[in-house]
């Protein structure tokens, strides 16, 4: 363990370059930057019959794939008072969660008001509700009856949901994300089919129907449609009482070239057009970018100018490194494959951070951003999660760059490894607002460990580990949650080895 957290050190060293310590306290960011955790609903709230709850997509896609599900996860839906009192505990300035809109509105006909919701939002306060309208969970029943967001009528049902939630609790809730990972939810869930709604006609992968090639651009139109739509809204009706705000979430990759040859290069900023500027072009210019009106042709649908977009704010997550290659092969499955992306197997690369930040404040006019998942997956066992190469449309053989992750068998609480992440990529959040990043807000991916879209049970994020084995799913804080409540409290981040063994000492010592 010395050994690999030697090569850490050194790592971070380069990164940061001499140029910043690792040495850094919260007090080191702007004030009122703001530090926090998320769930969402399907992943935490379970309760998935309770109240008149009607399936969502993913309910759905979950049950038709034997893949583990969340019709009971970590009981949120009962269990969120103590959640929220833990949250307190840890010193969070915020908590992220999500609206289950097959709870709130599980037939055409809207449920009472959710007193569970309501009451979420308002003992949050001192601790900022940051609400997310959707996370991958539209009713079923309006993908059965029009097909969901493959059909334009989606933006009227989304914006009169959006509608309740602003009117039902915009009163304790400031900051809202109408829409999670547009982008990777339009891939995942119309290309890839392995996420919610699951539809892909990529032979082999078990979907029952999708079309590969066109569905994730309608989808992605009618999602960015439905953000304008629903902040118009918010803007016209709700903001002058309210004072708030409301953003779209993607979901980014820190895409660097493999090689310094130009092609690499030209590949690189195409990966980031299809992934990013997808959204961040018609948000912030009115258009998708160039080289995917060339490519895409007439698969993407054009704006009218009555379409006016708006970022409000933008959110960004989850981050992976990549590095970028130009295909070596084109055409798979009737999907050009436009680039070739390397998922880099090791977690900690904070310059992955620092890359996208910097792309957003060079490339989009530096937007104000707010960090809504980052995070790292563990099993139980302390092993990574790696997603394998299938799992990801554009991923091909190649070479890995970066510092592995160390990996030993430790008992679950003690997860060295999410510790040192969190150190490492706060760190690089700090480098990009130091160079003029409009970075506002940074929240940990999950705050208790959740059903994962993948890994399911098997692997978890969050800062506090829940016994799904216990009728009681009893939370028990894991290193992490001492480390960032730790450093939420002032004190400075660095944990040189022997920070970790005192932290490791006081965590034996308080018996969890
Ligand atoms: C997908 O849609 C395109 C355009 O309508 C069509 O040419 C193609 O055959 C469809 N593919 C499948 C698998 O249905
Ligand atoms: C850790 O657990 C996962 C899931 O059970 C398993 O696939 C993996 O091989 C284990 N790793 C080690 C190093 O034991
Ligand atoms: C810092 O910002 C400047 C100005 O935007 C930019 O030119 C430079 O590349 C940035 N540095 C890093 C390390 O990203
Ligand atoms: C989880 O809960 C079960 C049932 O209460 C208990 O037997 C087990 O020891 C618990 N596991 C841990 C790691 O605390
Ligand atoms: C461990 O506990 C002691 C006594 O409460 C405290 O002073 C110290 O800062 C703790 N160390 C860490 C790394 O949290």
């Amino acid at each position: 363990m010395e050994q690999i957290f030697a090569l850490f050190t050194i790592f971070l060293a380069f990164a940061f370059s001499g140029r910043c310590s690792d040495d850094f306290s919260r007090y080191d960011f702007p004030d009122g930057f703001v530090f926090g955790a998320g769930t969402s609903a399907y992943q935490w709230e379970g309760a998935a019959t309770e109240d008149g709850r009607k399936p969502s997509v993913w309910d759905t896609l979950c049950h038709s794939r034997n893949q583990g599900n969340g019709d009971m996860t970590c009981d949120g839906y009962h269990k969120y008072k103590e959640d929220v009192k833990l949250m307190v505990d840890t010193n969070l300035d915020a908590f992220r969660f999500s609206i289950s809109w097959s709870r709130l509105i599980p037939s055409k006909i809207l449920q009472e008001p959710h007193l569970r919701i309501s009451n979420a939002c308002k003992l949050t306060t001192g601790n900022e509700p940051y609400v997310t309208l959707y996370h991958y969970d539209h009713p079923q029943y309006l993908e059965d009856e029009y097909g969901g967001w493959l059909n334009r009528l989606m933006i009227k049902d989304f914006t009169a949901y959006a509608d309740v939630c602003f009117r039902e609790f915009g009163n304790h809730v400031k900051f809202w994300t109408t829409i999670n990972e547009a982008n990777v939810f339009s891939i995942g869930g119309y290309t890839d089919g392995l996420t919610p709604p699951g539809r892909c006609s990529i032979p082999g992968r078990n979907c029952l129907s999708g079309n590969s090639s066109t569905e994730q651009y309608i989808v992605g139109h009618n999602l960015l449609l439905a953000h304008a739509s629903s902040s118009r809204i918010y803007k016209q009706k709700y903001k002058d009482m309210q004072g708030g705000f409301v953003g779209l979430s993607l979901y980014f990759l820190g895409l660097i070239p493999s090689t310094s040859s130009k092609d690499d290069y030209i590949a690189t900023q195409r990966a980031k057009s299809f992934y990013t500027g997808w959204m961040l072009g018609p948000l912030i210019y009115g258009h998708y970018p160039d080289t995917m009106k060339r490519i895409v042709g007439s698969r993407l649908i054009r704006f009218h100018r009555s379409h006016t977009l708006s970022c409000g704010f933008c959110h960004k997550h989850q981050i992976q490194t990549f590095s970028v290659r130009e295909p070596k092969f084109l055409l798979r499955h009737g999907l050009t494959k436009l680039f070739c992306i390397c998922l880099n197997k090791y977690a900690v690369a904070p310059w992955a951070m620092e890359v996208v930040l910097e792309y957003i404040k060079q490339s989009y006019g530096n937007p104000p951003v707010y960090i809504l998942e980052n995070g790292l997956s563990l099993f139980s066992n302390l092993s990574l999660l790696i997603l394998s190469e299938s799992a990801h449309q554009f991923s091909c053989q190649c070479e890995q760059i970066g510092i592995p992750m160390k990996q030993d068998s430790q008992l679950k609480q003690k997860d060295t490894p999410r510790v040192e992440y969190l150190h490492a990529y706060i760190g690089g959040v700090l480098k990009s607002v130091r160079n003029g990043s409009d970075t506002r807000g940074y929240f940990v991916w999950s705050f208790v460990d959740l059903y994962e879209i993948f890994g399911g049970y098997e692997v978890g994020f969050g800062l506090y580990s829940v016994n799904f084995s216990d009728p009681h799913l009893k939370r028990s804080p894991k290193l992490s949650a001492h480390w960032y409540s730790d450093f939420l409290n002032g004190k400075t981040a660095f944990l040189g080895s022997q920070g970790i063994a005192e932290l490791q000492s006081n965590l034996s010592l308080n018996s969890y």
